[in-house]
């Protein structure tokens, strides 16, 4: 049987409405919501994902800046930038949007980020928050699965979810997530042997590896619920990590790409600058 497929589009923009009304009220209260993204360089995807955000920033009412450094800019520079960001209290959510260009260090300017402001969550004070349970910021996109997965009330305590993938923005932040949730995890990744006996145990399978059609029919459960996290471009045409035609004829739920996953991270991101700027009181 055809697999339900989980709109994302619909949940984002019911979620997104939700944040809208949130502002608002926050506003009433005094608080604008403010999230500012620094953007190095030219790289045309990340011109794009920056764009989105500033839209989705102004249609749910927060404030948005976006500071733009030339692709050459230094180190000193970027760092001296992510500073005044910092001790500026008008400004809730640091965001440094990735990849950098490589003459930059890349570590050491997510360090800089303050934890408090880090909407991201990438500051390792934020990944060891969620490892221990304390409440901090967690990444975008695995927060948005999360969110997929209440809307279509899928279960997830006692379950075995296997997540491929263990990057630190996806991978290891979604198994944590999964596992505060009750869910049995495993995480499997390049080296993984047996990856598809590993992948067929799965109730829940996540898939995050950055490959097109990675993940094929013979590699799930029937009825199993697939969540496809890839964004990967062919022949010009944006597809997941999930063989989508074959898996979605043997899941139970599945995500499209585009349509899944990737229309939650900025809703997510949105969520994260209500928190930052809740939590200031400023
Ligand atoms: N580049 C691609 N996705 C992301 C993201 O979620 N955050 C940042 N900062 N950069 C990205």
């Amino acid at each position: 049987m055809a697999a339900v497929i989980i709109d994302g589009r619909a949940v984002a923009k019911a979620y997104k409405e939700g944040i809208a009304a949130r502002t608002q009220e926050m506003i009433a209260r005094g608080i604008v919501p403010h999230l500012a993204v620094v953007l190095v360089g030219e790289n045309p995807a990340s011109q794009v994902y920056v764009r989105n955000k500033e839209n989705a920033c102004i249609k749910a009412g927060i404030r948005s800046t976006v500071i733009r450094l030339a692709q050459d800019c230094t180190q000193e520079t970027l760092e001296e930038t992510v500073s005044a960001l910092n001790k500026d209290a008008s400004v809730h959510g640091i965001l440094v949007q990735l990849p950098l260009p490589k003459h930059l260090d890349e570590a050491r300017v997510l360090r800089l980020i303050d934890p408090d402001k880090d909407v991201d969550g990438f500051h390792a004070m934020n990944s060891g928050r969620l490892m221990n349970g304390q409440p901090g910021f967690v990444p975008c996109t695995p927060l948005g699965v999360m969110e997929l997965l209440k809307a279509y009330d899928i279960s997830i305590a006692g379950k075995h979810a296997v997540v491929i993938g263990r990057s630190n923005i996806v991978g290891k932040p979604m198994a944590m997530l999964l596992l505060a949730a009750n869910a049995t995890v495993t995480i499997c990744h390049s080296r993984t042997q047996n990856l598809a006996e590993l992948t067929r145990q799965a109730d829940i399978l996540v898939a995050a590896v950055g490959r097109a059609g990675f993940v094929t029919a013979d590699m799930v459960k029937p009825g199993a619920t697939v969540i496809d996290v890839g964004i990967n471009r062919v022949d010009g045409q944006i597809v997941g990590d999930v063989d989508y035609a074959a898996v979605s004829e043997k899941a139970g739920y599945i995500t499209p790409v585009p349509g899944g996953v990737g229309q939650m991270t900025i809703a997510l991101l949105l969520a994260n600058t209500l928190d930052a700027a809740e939590r200031c009181g400023c």
